[in-house]
């Protein structure tokens, strides 16, 4: 460059950020993006799952020997013959979750319809599910207990949901109630749901002498490892889990089945890989559910809309064969200012399966109780529903009293509400029409809680230019594949197309459960970490090297861009990271780091790949300091035909604070998921029991009804897309399970807007509006 002002190239153009296309996306249109059941293995063979047709009693007999004569079979166990596994027990420190504790085909014991008894291998599927038909059980019948009632005797006080306080008080509710101005007390109620992703579970079990390697349909490869190799009593380094897809998750693949265990002693015993797959019907029995809630919700509040007192008190069902409590009240300790406060869960033990996290665990169930309950409460004060809710703004956590990270609450109503028309709303229910048709308008409030947890990942760059970065994360079709991908290519300096980002392998660098929408905010700091290391090594490489054009120039005036090390005010000069790489005989340059969220130095292992990453800023104490919390404004306009009760969702407007959004494309789809579980939620799903024998009336996808395209209309979102200063260098939060949130509320207040009928009972369906 001779003379003049020459322009320096911009750094980087980010990629974080663009609504690039999913990475992964050509792989899955051509059907080549492998599942757990879609991987070939030489010799395999299939096993099918017996399961209980009462809900609670005992095994009499188990007659086997007719299924064992038809062809193809291979092996029967049942708890008459299978192999001892490991029960894991409270307090036991195995890193990972088991859906529920007690261990199938150990007893004779049944405690719920469809629980497994017996495991038939044979070599074909179509063989194994004949011989699984000839298996005859009979059974002494007990009677079950399914229904469950708020106050009921044998309801019990579960103390904690994942270290959170279910039972809070705070201030003085009944006096509270004694004075309060305007009062409403209501209770609500949501059925048993199910998870219902379109890949069902599935597991292809290798035993490779003492190695086995478990082909899962996963969101925890490192938890699963754990679990397997605690049950069966064999090393964690022994065992591979391997979940480079998945087709949904929603929560029910969060913990590890029994199912997944019980390919691996069935491949042991008939020394051949075998695949078990759960079928759509088994899906209802096998891998957990949502409980049925029973909410009692009190509010009370002065003249002017300001809430003087809250009481949350929830009934839900959990099993004889482990705990999880649904833990609606959680998100009431801190979704509004509120001196008084009483949120209490209790537990009856019920004949079925255990509950497991699905959508939202506690939030979509116990938002749709609160919010709608605000709605009654604006009615009754006269107030607009999204003024009550800035007139409660909570300016610090009320629960914990920490300020947030980073909030943007009254900006998410009012972008909403602006991009809906709310303005426009009489909100005289009945007073909106189309021809015969009632019109409504709805909103709620949606919030999540910012999880976030230590995750590691390792970054390789390989002499011809290209880059491999991996972590033990999981894609459940959210887009942690691309989004990665991005914060790779910006921080190594790489085009996209050059950097390929492997997840789903318990031997990669540990990530934490795709649970807890947190993948991202955990994740995302460890590859950057990694990433920017790798790159700070190639950069001091070429400076080191006499023969670089690049030798002891300052670290400062260096730039890389597309794959080049070069000068900042003189572009020319450089190198592409190939040619650096080859001169050097470095077929590879490696780094691994680790991003946690506790106070650690940053250190070095041995062998120099290790660089452990502090984050929140470089302030040991941010995490501790902070509550983080992402928030957001769900509208909603129905359509009622008043004399058929059939409710369309014609509109919705969602507008979300998650932190940076690191790709709006997925994330877009993300909040379009959500919001999709919510109409499913709100309109039709539900699983039925029947209360005599305590077995499944609904267990297929034609009587448990899930929104499809024509059910759901215009869905505009919208995002904050401000970092949160706080829970990362990132500033992702996770966006995941705040799209549910809220949902089923904001449609049942349209639908009281549009008809006047306030309906407490999820689902909505036609019969309880005519
Ligand atoms: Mo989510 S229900 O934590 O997978």
């Amino acid at each position: 460059m001779s003379s003049g002002i020459i322009s320096p190239p911009k750094e980087t153009e980010q990629v974080v950020g663009k609504p690039i296309n999913r990475v992964d996306g050509r792989l899955k249109i051509m059907g080549a993006a492998c599942y757990a059941a879609e991987f070939e293995q030489e010799n395999i063979a299939h096993a099918v799952l017996v399961q209980s047709t009462i809900a609670k009693g005992r095994i009499k007999d188990i007659e086997t020997s007719e299924a064992e004569k038809a062809p193809g079979v291979l092996s029967i166990l049942t708890h008459l013959n299978a192999p001892k596994l490991n029960q894991m027990k409270q307090g036991d420190m195995v890193k990972g979750a088991l859906g529920e504790k007690f261990v199938p085909l150990q007893s004779d014991e049944v405690f719920y319809d469809g629980q497994h008894i017996g495991v038939v291998v044979a070599e074909t599927l179509e063989q194994a599910k004949y011989a699984a038909s000839l298996v005859r059980v009979t059974y002494e019948k007990h009677k079950p207990c399914i229904e469950i009632v708020p106050e009921s005797p044998k309801a019990y006080q579960p103390k904690q949901f994942f270290g959170e306080e279910l039972q809070v008080q705070r201030g003085d509710v009944t006096k509270a109630f004694a004075t309060a101005d305007v009062k409403i007390e209501q209770t609500y109620t949501t059925p048993i749901e199910h998870h219902n992703p379109m890949e069902s579970l599935a597991s292809i079990a290798v035993w490779n002498d003492n190695q086995l390697t478990i082909y899962d349909a996963t969101q925890w490869v490192i938890g699963t490892r754990n679990v397997v190799a605690y049950t069966l009593g064999i090393p964690e380094e022994s065992i591979r889990i391997i979940s480079h897809f998945v087709g949904g998750g929603f929560g029910c693949k969060g913990f590890t089945w029994w199912h997944t265990i019980l390919a691996a002693v069935a491949a042991r015993v008939v020394r051949r890989p075998v695949k078990l797959m759960i079928t759509r019907q088994q899906m209802f029995t096998s891998c957990g559910h949502r409980s049925l809630t029973i909410q009692q919700l009190a509010l009370s509040a002065t003249k002017d809309g300001k809430l003087t007192a809250i009481k949350h008190v929830t009934t839900s069902q959990t099993s004889e064969v482990d705990e999880f409590v649904e833990p609606c009240g959680l998100t009431t300790r801190m979704l509004y200012a509120c001196p008084n406060l009483k949120v209490a869960h209790y537990l009856v033990q019920v004949n079925t399966g255990n509950p497991t996290p699905m959508r939202a665990p506690g939030e979509a169930p116990g938002m749709f109780a609160l919010e709608s309950g605000l709605d009654e409460l604006a009615y009754e004060l006269g107030i607009d529903p999204v003024e009550l809710r800035m007139i409660n703004h909570a300016d610090v956590n009320p629960h914990t009293g920490k300020p947030w990270s980073s909030k943007y609450l009254k900006e998410c109503y009012q972008l909403g509400a602006e991009r809906f028309g709310w303005s426009r709303r009489n909100p005289t229910p009945g007073s909106m029409r189309d021809g015969d048709y009632l019109i409504g308008w709805g909103m709620a409030t949606a919030t999540y809680p910012g999880y976030r947890s230590p995750a590691s990942a390792k970054a390789q760059l390989f002499a011809d230019g290209r880059a491999v970065i991996s972590s033990a994360t999981h894609d459940l079709g959210t887009g942690t594949y691309t989004v990665m991908t991005q914060i790779a290519a910006d921080a190594l300096g790489l085009s996209v197309e050059r950097i390929e980002f492997k997840l789903g392998e318990s031997s990669m660098p540990p990530a934490p459960v795709a649970g807890g929408s947190q993948s991202a905010a955990s994740v995302a700091p460890a590859v950057q970490g990694a990433a920017q290391e790798l790159r700070s090594r190639v950069i001091r490489l070429a400076i080191d090297d006499e023969s670089s054009p690049l030798y002891g120039v300052a670290q400062e005036a260096i730039l890389t861009e597309n794959g080049r090390v070069f000068l900042n005010n003189e572009p020319s000069r450089g190198e592409t990271y190939a040619e650096l790489l080859q001169r050097n005989n470095l077929p590879i340059v490696e780094v691994e780091a680790i991003a946690n969220t506790a106070a650690s130095e940053s250190q070095q292992n041995s062998d120099n790949k290790v660089v452990r990453i502090c984050v929140g800023k470089d302030e040991n104490s941010d995490w501790q300091q902070y509550a983080f919390q992402s928030f957001g404004a769900q509208f909603a306009e129905v359509r009622v035909h008043p004399r058929l009760g059939q409710v369309r969702v014609t509109r919705f407007v969602s507008a979300i604070d998650v932190g940076r959004i690191l790709n709006h494309k997925t994330a877009r789809s993300q909040i379009l998921g959500g919001i999709t579980f919510g109409l499913g939620m709100a309109l039709m799903e539900e699983t039925v029991l029947d209360q005599q024998s305590g077995r499944l009336v609904v267990r297929n996808l034609a009587d448990y009804h899930v929104p499809v395209q024509a059910d759901v209309g215009d869905i505009d979102v919208l995002f904050i897309d401000k970092p949160d200063p706080h829970i990362s260098i990132m500033g992702v939060r996770g966006v995941g399970e705040i799209g549910i949130t809220g949902v089923a509320a904001a449609v049942a207040n349209a639908i009281y807007h549009a008809t006047g009928k306030r309906i407490r009972e999820l689902p909505i369906t036609p019969e309880k509006l005519l």
